[in-house]
């Protein structure tokens, strides 16, 4: 078992943090024994090699392993500040969905208009009034920096936007039901140079309204949008610190031949 370095920085006040978390698809372990606190306001990198089990240490915070029989979850996933444990049996995992959003690699807007992709959750949620849901919705994509670009087009196809606008058409849509975090794994790795720094600029300014956790293969990335970075390595959490810290003078020799680049 890896031994996992903290440095002495511990993040406050806490909007969640995994708890012994191990996680299986229904052979062996594909995460082991995570325990990765989660700073409210702030965004949390989670970088390592390829298989590492970043995905899937993502995906449980949102409960997207329900989804899949067979699987099974160990230890808990607290949300602050209720502490609630979003692992347990009775946790709706739609309910969890909604106030953790997930944002994946490839986007992928649903077959519907821009303005139905935005109004999904809401209408999920029972929202029926048209001028909510007007409301909602511009609101949602003004903060997805998408609003200008769509205003006139809003029963255009979803999937007639470029590569970049359908990103943040799914950053709106998760925005859409007021999240208290959003779970981007990997969101500009399918984007062009121009769309990834507006995406990056994008959660420089979400991030004061919500907590972010982000999974990225791009160490400049990581440096440039994290406070907090967990470096993982075959299913377990080597290093836990703030980004300047763990990219500048990690702790672990596997972290730093990782961010130099010399394996992974
Ligand atoms: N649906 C699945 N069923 C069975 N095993 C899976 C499944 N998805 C992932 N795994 C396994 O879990 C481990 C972690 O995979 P995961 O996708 O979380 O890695 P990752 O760090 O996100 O990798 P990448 O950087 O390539 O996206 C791997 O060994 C992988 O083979
Ligand atoms: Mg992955």
């Amino acid at each position: 078992m890896i031994e996992t370095a903290y440095t002495q920085d511990w993040p406050k006040p806490l909007k969640a943090e995994s708890r012994n978390l191990s996680f299986s698809y229904g052979l062996g372990l594909a995460i082991k024994n995570l325990s990765v606190p989660i700073a409210e306001y702030q965004v949390t990198a989670l970088i390592g090699p390829s298989g590492c089990g970043k995905s899937t240490f993502l995906r449980c915070f949102n409960r997207m392993h329900d989804l899949y029989p067979g699987t099974r979850y160990e230890g808990e996933i607290l949300l602050y500040p209720d502490s609630r444990n979003l692992l347990a049996r009775d946790v709706d995992p739609i309910e969890v969905r909604m106030r953790l959003a997930m944002v994946f690699q490839k986007p992928n807007p649903f077959p519907k208009s821009i303005y139905e992709n935005v109004a999904y959750g809401l209408k999920v949620r029972g929202i029926t009034d048209r001028r909510v849901l007007d409301e909602k919705v511009e609101l949602a994509l003004r903060s997805a920096a998408l609003w200008e670009e769509v205003k006139d087009r809003l029963p255009a196809e979803g999937t007639s936007l470029s590569g970049g606008q359908q990103q943040r058409l799914c950053i709106a849509r998760a925005l859409a039901t007021d999240p208290e975090m959003l779970l981007l794994d990997e969101p500009t790795s399918a984007l062009d140079p121009i769309a990834t720094a507006s995406i990056e600029e994008l959660l420089l300014d979400l991030k004061q309204r919500v907590t972010i956790m982000i999974v990225t293969h791009n160490m400049q990335q990581a440096a440039r949008v994290s406070e907090w970075t967990a470096f993982m390595y075959l299913g377990e959490l080597v290093e836990f610190g703030l980004t300047k810290q763990v990219f500048t003078n990690p702790s672990k020799k596997q972290t730093e031949d990782y961010i130099t680049g010399r394996f992974g």
